[in-house]
């Protein structure tokens, strides 16, 4: 016989044997694998080494060794599988299955996406920079100038409560000795408004200026349905020559309807803030029901006058949104600590 045929036939056997011990079901069907392909008398393997008898003499050594290989392969596969752990097991129908069925459906990767939040700040920074709004950016630990003071908030108003601000720790605090009950006048806190990004801009720009700034924002409220420590703002200014009231509407209109799509309705309440005169409560209505989305108003000639403009030149609008406000409207959400649980079940959403 031929060397080639004898290891062909060889291989094949391999094969056979290797793949008859893996789809075994229980150890009697493996014990009769064994006695089919590795019995002494009359098993496959037995028959396969009479035909080495017959194999030319001089491949006689090639024949005899590759023999002894495939005959260790099998009784490797047979103790592998009769030895095999419950996990090995496991492991082994799995791999069988996929070999045995190209088409069984492969495990979809779970592609992750952008946080509802991140999402609607992308959009809002879409919309607005095609209404002409180019982008600006503050510190979210802010100096009082920026959050009170240039905003017309001077230091014995109740807005700069402790209780209402995040301040930072004091020398005299980390000394464990017990801070002082007035507000404090210097000192830095985390921002309590986007509003600080208007006085950082104007302070660097001469007139006109159109800009928008979102960011995080924080208050020590205690968390419920509607309130969280930190929530983030879309803040809004525009100063130039004749800036009215009209402008802020109208800009705010835009804005609502290319976000909300269809008919959306805006709607000003008489407000009160130090910043800005006359100052306004912004309510828009989708798919009916008014809700609250922040305030606005035409920027107050001390802030102005604080960044060195000229209210007999320019006057501003400006307007500050809560940006989970307008997510939570959009898509029906009611609870905003949704957003912060990072739940994939419910992120996992929108
Ligand atoms: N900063 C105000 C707030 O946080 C909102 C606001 C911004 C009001 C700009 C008027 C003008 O409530």
């Amino acid at each position: 016989m031929a060397l080639a045929e004898f290891l062909a036939e060889l291989d094949e056997l391999a094969c056979e044997a290797v793949a008859a011990f893996e789809t075994a079901g229980d150890a009697d069907a493996l014990e009769a694998v064994r006695i089919k392909f590795l019995g002494a008398k009359s098993g496959r393997l037995r028959a396969v080494q009479k035909g080495l008898a017959k194999v030319d003499k001089a491949d006689k050594p090639t024949a005899g060794k590759r023999f002894n290989e495939v005959k260790k392969e099998i009784e490797e596969a047979f103790a592998r599988i009769k030895f095999a752990t419950a996990e090995d097991k496991l492991h082994l129908q799995e791999e069988i299955a996929v070999r045995l069925d190209p088409t069984v459906p492969g495990v979809r990767p779970r592609l992750g996406h952008l946080h509802p939040i991140t999402q609607t700040i992308e959009e809002l920074k879409d919309i607005m920079g095609r209404l002409g709004f180019t982008l600006a950016e503050g510190p979210e630990v802010e100096d009082q100038w920026h959050n009170f003071e240039a905003l017309n908030i001077p230091a014995d108003h109740p807005a700069r409560d402790p209780l209402d601000n995040f301040y930072m720790a004091t020398a005299e605090k980390v000394a464990g000795k017990s801070p002082s009950q007035t507000p404090p006048t210097t000192g830095r806190l985390l921002r309590s408004q986007t509003s600080t990004v208007q006085i950082r801009v104007m302070e660097q720009l001469r007139p006109p200026v159109r800009i928008i700034s979102l960011g995080r924002v924080y208050r020590p409220d205690t968390a419920d349905a509607t309130h969280y420590p930190m929530f983030h703002q879309i803040e809004g200014l525009l100063v130039d020559r004749r800036v009215t009231m009209a402008d802020l509407k109208s800009v705010l209109r835009l804005f609502a309807s290319s976000f909300f799509e269809d008919d959306v309705h805006i709607r000003f309440r008489p407000s009160f803030f130090p910043f800005t005169e006359p100052s306004v409560e912004v309510d828009m209505s989708w798919h009916g029901g008014w809700i609250e989305m922040g305030g606005a108003g035409m920027v107050d000639p001390n802030v102005l006058r604080a960044v060195g403009y000229d209210p007999e030149e320019v006057t501003g609008l400006a307007f500050g949104l809560g940006i989970e406000r307008i997510c939570m409207r959009r898509h029906g959400i009611t609870d905003i600590r949704e957003f912060y649980k990072n739940d994939v079940r419910f992120l996992h959403q929108f």
